[in-house]
């Protein structure tokens, strides 16, 4: 067995070695959580536990890549400032001894129940996974409880990712797995005790409920209800893309419909993508105080190797998202910044039926905003936003959204994302040190992508016609 302590003074003494570096990186961001040294990944444990909320992340301390993963540690009042709590799951154990892998918290008679995926690796590479619990009663101590579920025949290793939430009076745990035929689906266990789990099977996968064959693998599910709807939020690996759509290495995205528990299906509709941009992966939703479904995200994805982010220069890389609300409307999955965002506000520029003509373009200077521009009227075909490098782009006749940004390795080459959008209504920004965050006509559409740019202009202009718009444009505070 490998020494914990041992482990955590190692990381601690790197934290420590690398903060000077870290700490005078430009793209450090003001007002996202991030690694203290090396890389983040997905979201985990995102909880509410007496009177806070904690947040838990795939960290690696030891390098700027994929490896050994840990379980960083956040915990807020107001999901806003967030002070650093230690590591809580360190792998170890035989059976989490190549990574404490993505997993979910709940909280059952004032305790703490967290599960996770033990990834184990033998000398040749060979993979086992089990899903494993461990319990705190204060939210800052854990106490490993081992493995609860083993991989069930019929599927691969690539089983993990356990998320647990309480519906019908009982425990239920959805899981991303890959079966024997290579086929990627999301499967549930139910349970009374949160220690003993009964296997049902699918929930949603390819081939199943009217979907066709839809990728080797699927990661990171969570399964919540809204509005009166079922959503399962997935992200499924190995789907192609097509036309704009599924544009990322692996995709993230929902399904909605409902869950029939005498029958054991979940019958849905297609699935639908959750964000636009670059760099969305693995969001994990709790629900807040007062029934708000509340999500973060990974800010990031699976890299090409030729795509290094520069921030890897200064020991650390990537970041979560904004915490957003989400909400069910029309039958979409809407997504807000939560409310408590607005504490960051500093200065306000406030602009009034502005108009907008060819040649007469409106431009301030800032790196690190926030930007509501609503539309009164929009008599263009061609609208852009210019930030920095970066360029949105409102394309009015073939009703799409197109987002630019620059390539983070290869000079000169610009990078795109589309979406199609039948009017352009509103667009609410959030501009960090190195990340744009886009929420068009109030969360109908989301653009999330890092951005490493040289200047920090913002521009607004029209090819043709005129529109007239309101602007509202605060500094943000750093945290
Ligand atoms: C998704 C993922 C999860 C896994 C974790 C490991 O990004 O691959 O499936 O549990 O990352 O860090």
């Amino acid at each position: 067995m490998i020494n914990s302590k041992e482990i955590l003074d190692r990381v601690n003494f790197l934290v420590e070695k690398h903060q000077p570096l870290v700490a005078s990186d430009p793209y450090r961001l003001y007002y996202h959580l991030m690694p203290s040294v090396g890389l983040l990944n997905d979201p985990n444990g995102f909880v509410y536990y007496r009177g806070e909320y904690h947040i838990f992340y795939q960290w690696n301390p030891f390098a700027t890549a994929h490896g050994s993963k840990f379980w960083g540690h956040s915990v807020s009042t107001d999901l806003v400032h967030w002070k650093e709590a230690p590591i809580i799951l360190a792998p170890g154990e035989w059976y989490d001894k190549n990574g404490c892998y993505s997993g979910s918290a709940v909280v059952f008679e004032d305790q703490m129940y967290v599960f996770y995926t033990g990834n184990v690796k033998d000398e040749n590479g060979k993979r086992d996974s089990y899903q494993c619990l461990a319990v705190s009663k204060d939210g800052i101590h854990f106490e490993k409880k081992g493995p609860v579920i083993n991989v069930p025949d019929g599927y691969t290793a690539h089983f993990r990712d356990p998320k647990v939430f309480r519906k019908n009076n009982k425990w239920y745990m959805v899981l991303g797995a890959q079966t024997d035929a290579g086929t990627g689906e999301a499967v549930y266990y139910t349970s009374n005790n949160l220690y003993d789990w009964n296997f049902h099977g699918t929930l949603a996968g390819s081939g199943k409920n009217g979907l066709g064959a839809f990728g080797y693998m699927w990661e990171c599910p969570d399964f919540f209800e809204l509005g009166g709807t079922d959503i399962l939020m997935v992200c499924p690996q190995g789907i192609e893309a097509k036309g704009y759509e599924y544009q990322n290495v692996f995709q993230t995205g929902y399904f909605s419909g409902k869950i029939n528990d005498r029958e054991e299906i979940f019958q849905h509709g297609p699935f639908r993508e959750m964000d636009r941009g670059f760099d969305f992966y693995a969001p994990q939703t709790t629900s807040g105080p007062n029934g708000r479904r509340l999500v973060f995200g990974w800010m990031g994805n699976a890299e090409d190797e030729n795509s290094q982010q520069p921030t890897t220069k200064y020991e650390w890389v990537h970041a979560l998202t904004l915490p957003r609300e989400l909400k069910w409307k029309n039958g979409k999955l809407l997504q807000h910044p939560v409310e408590e965002l607005k504490s960051l506000r500093g200065k306000e520029i406030k602009f009034e039926n502005t108009r907008l003509e060819k040649h007469k373009a409106l431009r301030f200077q800032e790196l690190v905003f926030e930007m509501i521009v609503d539309f009164n009227s929009f008599d263009t075909d061609c609208l852009t936003i210019e930030i920095g490098e970066s360029k949105l782009i409102y394309y009015r006749k073939e009703q799409l959204f197109t987002f630019q940004r620059k390539h983070f390795s290869k000079p000169g080459l610009m990078e795109v994302r589309h979406c199609k959008l039948k009017e352009l209504r509103s667009i609410h920004i959030f501009k960090d040190t190195s990340s744009i965050e886009l929420f068009l006509n109030n969360g109908e559409e989301v653009f999330t992508s890092r951005v490493f740019d040289d200047n920090n202009v913002i521009l607004l202009h029209i090819e043709d016609g005129s529109a007239t718009l309101n602007i509202q444009k605060w500094d943000l505070k750093r945290v």
